[in-house]
């Protein structure tokens, strides 16, 4: 018997495609402001200022990233229903589930049976991706600190400053953030193809879950 198992909440699944479509525009801007690939039209009039419209939208849609990381923090620490990826941690520092889980990628063993529902190599891209997100965040309000200077990036600028001055300035802060765009084109492949893997060879509609919020799983025989 198979049943349906209720894995990721609404807020989490719209959270998690709002991201996707996020890093979608920002990599496409983002490649536009590092070498702008697309000739303006000619106009008599110096008011074309296509560059700054790609910037614009990049920073919007920036901004918007940085919301969604921040809701998505929240619920990871504070949310009831988002326990089930707290506990993930206590399989990743579990030795044992480790090595069930190198043995299923190799074909030679059965899925552990976690206490949460990232097994600890997920665990761990998670993390890593959390870790670049904040990163490219932190770099890209350096940079908009210095294309807008009144309002937020004026409130923002003595407080990231200094961190713009011990990354070695302005130029290797760019340097950094379109670096870290390539850890995401790293991830974002094995991350869609980890997803189809264990949904097709576990058999538990992985997959699914992001759009429904639901796995499917094999009833234990209850014990006598
Ligand atoms: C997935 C997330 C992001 C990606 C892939 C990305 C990518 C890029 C790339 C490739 C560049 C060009 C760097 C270069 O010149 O070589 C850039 C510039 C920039 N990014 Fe991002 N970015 C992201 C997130 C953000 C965020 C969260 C902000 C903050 C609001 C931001 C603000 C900026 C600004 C202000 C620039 C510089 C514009 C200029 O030089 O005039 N980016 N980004």
């Amino acid at each position: 018997m198979i049943e349906k198992k209720y894995e990721f909440s609404g807020i989490l699944r719209f959270n998690h495609w709002i991201r996707v479509v996020t890093m979608l525009v920002l990599v496409v801007t983002g490649f536009y402001i590092a070498n702008p690939f697309l000739t303006p039209y000619v106009s008599g009039e110096p008011t074309n200022f296509m560059n700054a419209l790609w910037r614009a939208w990049h920073i919007i849609f920036g901004f918007i990233l940085i919301a969604s990381t921040m809701v998505k923090s929240y619920l990871f620490i504070f949310d009831r229903h988002s326990r089930n990826e707290r506990m993930s941690f206590f399989d990743f520092i579990n030795p044992k589930v480790w090595i069930q889980q190198i043995k299923y990628y190799m074909l030679i063993g059965v899925h552990p049976e976690g206490r949460g529902i990232y097994n600890p190599l997920q665990f761990i891209a998670y993390f890593t991706i959390f870790v670049t997100l904040f990163v490219i965040s932190i770099t890209g309000l350096i940079l908009h600190m210095h294309v807008y200077h009144d309002g937020f990036g004026g409130l923002i600028f003595d407080l990231l400053r200094p961190l713009e001055v011990w990354m070695g300035g302005l130029a290797v802060v760019r340097e950094i953030h379109h670096i870290t765009m390539w850890i995401f084109l790293l991830f974002i492949p094995i991350h869609i193809y980890m997803a189809v893997f264990n949904s097709v060879y576990g058999k538990t509609g992985a997959m699914d879950a992001i759009f429904s919020g639901y796995t499917w799983h094999k009833k234990k025989k209850k014990k006598k």
